[in-house]
């Protein structure tokens, strides 16, 4: 089919992005194609034009946080149906791999190809000026309708609203899943989020579930601040100064339980500063992304052994898309967590370097692309 799309023929340089004609072919064997309702704007979107996440190809079609409606089924689907509200996933999971069967999906063998620049076979789904387009995350969910691989279709239930539901295709699992199960958050902690974007956000929301005592916001912005404390932060602080010394307070000294780093860049100085603030035994959680080959980091190795601390890398919030998929839009239906006002602004497709401009300023806790079709 014929729609339009907005690629990056530059991926690295800044360029902005390209709203042109694309041509998607039809789903090929367990493949689906969807609908889509809405698309998030993730920083790791932003990174492929900034070039914190290097491609090594192009052009690319963006976008990997999306949910519709299946509209067609490639060969060899038989648990996915036309007419199946689902949430796409930024990672696939294939139920068969390792680690996929030792229950640790977003490890799954086959999403470690996701900016490969083709789809799992090999071969491209989308065309544009006569040539093959790559998917971020086999997805490319800056245009109205995907071609997606089945394992990154989760089937969600049809009274979750899809614009809302498209944030838990990335930012609400992973900021989430970063306070629930990678930071592993107890009931009486100390958490501290470093970062109120889309992902840090739902952090706040993960510890708050958890049951932490206090959660401590850290942004430059004052509007994150702001939604921060109206999603469950009890503190909100402008800088690791502040934020030192509102830990110091609440813990009598001794640093936080959990501090998680969901800053749009996860900068090597950015983390001496994280370990201070967590204590003896405590656990620092890295979720943002930092300039891949970055190799410079400045970390007190010293304290950081002999205090008995835990630095845990986070890929999508250690979360299993398929349990935990339709399980957050359970708790959005129940009132426990929130969706609609992670939804700053709207844009149309054609508006994606205005809305991307808005998330550099700081203006979005999400901004989302709707999709009238
Ligand atoms: N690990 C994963 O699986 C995964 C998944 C999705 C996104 N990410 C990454 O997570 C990061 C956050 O993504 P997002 O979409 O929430 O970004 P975002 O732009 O929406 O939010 C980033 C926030 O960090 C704040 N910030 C910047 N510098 C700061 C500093 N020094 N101290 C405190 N706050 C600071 C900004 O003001 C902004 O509010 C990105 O690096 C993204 O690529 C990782
Ligand atoms: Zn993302
Ligand atoms: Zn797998």
């Amino acid at each position: 089919m014929k729609t339009k799309g907005a690629l990056l023929w530059e991926p690295g340089t800044d360029s902005g992005w390209s709203v042109e004609e694309i041509e998607i072919d039809p789903p090929k064997r367990r493949e689906v194609m969807v609908r889509l309702a809405a698309s998030g704007l993730c920083h790791s979107d932003q990174h492929l034009d900034d070039g914190v996440i290097p491609l090594g190809w192009a052009p690319v079609l963006g976008g990997h946080e999306g949910a519709g409606v299946v509209t067609e089924v490639g060969p060899e689907v038989d648990d996915i149906e036309v007419g199946d509200h689902v949430v796409l996933s930024f990672l696939p999971s294939c139920g068969k791999c390792a680690m996929c069967v030792a229950g640790q999906s977003n490890m799954c063998a086959l999403g470690a190809g996701v900016l490969g620049g083709t789809a799992p076979d090999g071969t491209h789904r989308v065309h544009a000026r006569g040539k093959g387009v790559g998917c971020m995350s086999f997805l490319g969910t800056f245009a109205p309708y995907v071609c997606a691989p089945v394992d990154a279709v989760v089937r969600i239930a049809d009274d979750i609203p899809l614009d809302k539901a498209a944030l838990i295709g990335c930012g609400v699992p992973t900021g989430w899943g970063s306070a629930v199960y990678a930071a592993e958050t107890r009931i009486g902690d100390i958490v501290v989020v470093v970062g109120i974007g889309g992902v840090g956000i739902n952090a706040v929301q993960g510890a708050r579930h958890k049951g932490a005592r206090h959660i401590v916001a850290v942004d430059p912005v004052a509007f994150k601040r702001e939604q921060a404390l109206s999603f469950g932060a009890t503190h909100a602080v402008s800088d690791y100064g502040e934020a030192a010394e509102v830990v110091a307070g609440l813990t009598n000294g001794q640093g936080a339980d959990r501090v998680i780093l969901t800053t749009g860049v996860a900068y090597g100085n950015l983390l001496e500063p994280a370990q201070q603030l967590t204590r003896r035994g405590g656990v620092l959680v890295v979720t943002a992304a930092a300039p891949a080959g970055q190799r410079e980091v400045e970390f007190d190795l010293f304290t950081f052994a002999m205090s008995g601390k835990r630095l845990q890398g986070s890929l999508y919030g250690t979360t299993n898309a398929r349990n935990d998929i339709p399980l957050l839009c359970d708790l959005y239906r129940t009132g426990q967590l929130k969706l609609d006002e992670l939804i700053t602004r709207t844009y149309r497709l054609d508006d994606i370097n205005q809305a991307f401009r808005d998330m550099r300023d700081g203006k979005n806790l999400r901004g989302v692309i709707m999709y009238d079709h």
